[in-house]
């Protein structure tokens, strides 16, 4: 199968510090690929890259066959690449419904308000459409975050960290509604959280980064139970033959 996304040899520097190392991997049309690893790994980093928000100091990237121009995040958006932020990023002031409003507008939808009602009721958002964003809470802001990177049909949304702060039933909640975009639009998803267990809950490939580099990329229970994942991320010494 044809790789969606192919990331080829990508590396980003700030000042002396190698936050993306020479980063290679593809990922597949309709494939959620979970990206694991300690803070400052160079996730976020990474994720800046492929949505346009950075451009790196070497290597380039592929989408759908054809090389990513340089461009903007708007550009990646109206391509198709979408995304979630770590700090969600939303407008306070407006409402749910006036946030997902704005984003689809920007990106030129003409049919923006059949959009926004779609996305509304796809995410169980109805009953808060027309509230302040500043009076929900996180795990309900969070939901609006989703419903801003979905509502224009993306081939591919990176969620950056989307299970932080949330509680059993916030984490289920928004499993789920990852589970249904993969299910019923065909699209693909780069997931990115601490919460490993959630992760590989819905992921079916596993990128392990560790201080920039991309450590290990493989099925989920593979990278999962791997010694470099016990031992980069979890901090468990592995037992050594003497
Ligand atoms: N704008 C910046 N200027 C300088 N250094 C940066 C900048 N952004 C990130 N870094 C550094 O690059 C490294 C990778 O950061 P990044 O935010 O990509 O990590 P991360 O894996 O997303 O971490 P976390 O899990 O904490 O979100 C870190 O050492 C960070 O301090
Ligand atoms: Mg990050």
């Amino acid at each position: 199968m044809a790789a969606l996304l192919k990331v080829a040899d990508v590396s980003v520097w700030f000042g002396g510090l190698a936050a993306v190392q020479n980063l290679s991997f593809e990922l597949f049309p309709n494939e959620c690929l979970g990206l694991i690893g300690s803070n400052g790994a160079g996730k976020s980093t990474l994720v800046d890259v492929i949505c346009g928000a950075r451009s790196p100091n070497k290597g380039f990237l592929e989408f759908d066959g054809l090389p990513l121009p340089e461009e903007g995040p708007r550009g990646r958006a109206i391509r198709g690449i979408s995304r979630t932020f770590q700090g969600l990023r939303l407008f306070y002031d407006l409402t749910v419904r006036e946030n997902i409003l704005v984003r689809a507008e920007a990106l030129g939808a003409t049919d923006s308000k059949r959009l926004v009602s779609g996305i509304l009721e796809r995410l169980n958002l109805e009953d808060a459409s027309n509230r302040f964003v500043r009076d929900l809470p996180l795990s309900r802001q969070k939901i609006v975050a989703l419903g801003q990177a979905i509502v224009t049909s993306p081939r591919l949304t990176v969620l950056d960290e989307p299970l932080a702060s949330l509680d059993a039933s916030g984490v289920a909640r928004v499993q789920d509604i990852i589970r249904r975009q993969l299910d019923e639009t065909g699209h693909s998803i780069i997931l990115i959280d601490h919460n490993v267990t959630a992760v590989a809950a819905v992921a079916t490939r596993l990128l392990f980064m560790h201080a920039g580099k991309l450590i290990l990329c493989g099925p989920t229970r593979e990278v999962l139970q791997s010694k470099e994942v016990a031992e980069l991320y979890f901090g468990k010494m592995t037992a050594t033959a003497s």
